[in-house]
């Protein structure tokens, strides 16, 4: 039996940009309510409190400039999810940017499958590795399960502090 896959993988188009937007801000709720509970109301008011408008104009911006550089899940004809995509500047590596499903796609593996196709892309592209910058938090947590199911396994932490003065 083939495997069940939900939605079909294509690469974006400029027209897909404000739909991506509106699933980022969506989707990146749960991290920023994560950070709001570590960091506390004041650190999080002035280094977030635009968060909403700053990942949707970073992640419209990306895929109507770089629709070549983006990949959408649609389900039904409806865009659910996206990938970008960029090479860093190190030869041979490729590394996955921002990427989301809207909340009401989650947990089928449509995340999943959209790093896998950015590692077949990369490799297609002759790259021999990639790489991707996650959350240790808990708003991070199905983000750092889907790249380990993609098969991302080595890893550097990483850790932001803050202090009020
Ligand atoms: C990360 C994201 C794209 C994953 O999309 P998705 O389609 O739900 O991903 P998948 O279904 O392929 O896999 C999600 C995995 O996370 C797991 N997961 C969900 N909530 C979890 C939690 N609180 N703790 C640990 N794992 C969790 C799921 O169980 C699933 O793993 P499984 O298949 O082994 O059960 C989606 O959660 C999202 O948009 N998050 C907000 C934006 C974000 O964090 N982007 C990445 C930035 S680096």
């Amino acid at each position: 039996m083939p495997e069940k896959t939900v939605g079909a993988i294509r690469q974006a188009e400029s027209k897909d940009a404000d739909r991506c937007g509106d699933i980022a801000v969506l989707a990146w709720q749960r991290v920023f309510d994560a950070w709001e509970k570590l960091v506390g109301p004041v650190i999080f008011a002035q280094h977030y409190d635009n968060w909403r408008e700053a990942k949707r104009a970073e992640v419209v911006g990306l895929v109507r400039e770089y629709p070549e550089r983006a990949i959408v899940t649609e389900v039904d004809g409806e865009v659910v999810s996206f990938l970008t995509f960029y090479l860093p500047g190190t030869p041979g590596v490729g590394e996955i940017g921002n990427n989301a499903v809207h909340p009401d796609a989650q947990g089928q593996g449509i995340g999943e499958r959209q790093c896998r196709r950015a590692l077949d892309i990369f490799r297609q592209m002759g790259l021999t590795s990639a790489t991707v910058y996650t959350g240790l938090d808990e708003g991070h947590a199905p983000a750092r399960a889907q790249y380990r199911k993609a098969g991302f396994r080595l890893s550097t932490p990483h850790i932001r502090y803050f202090v009020e003065l």
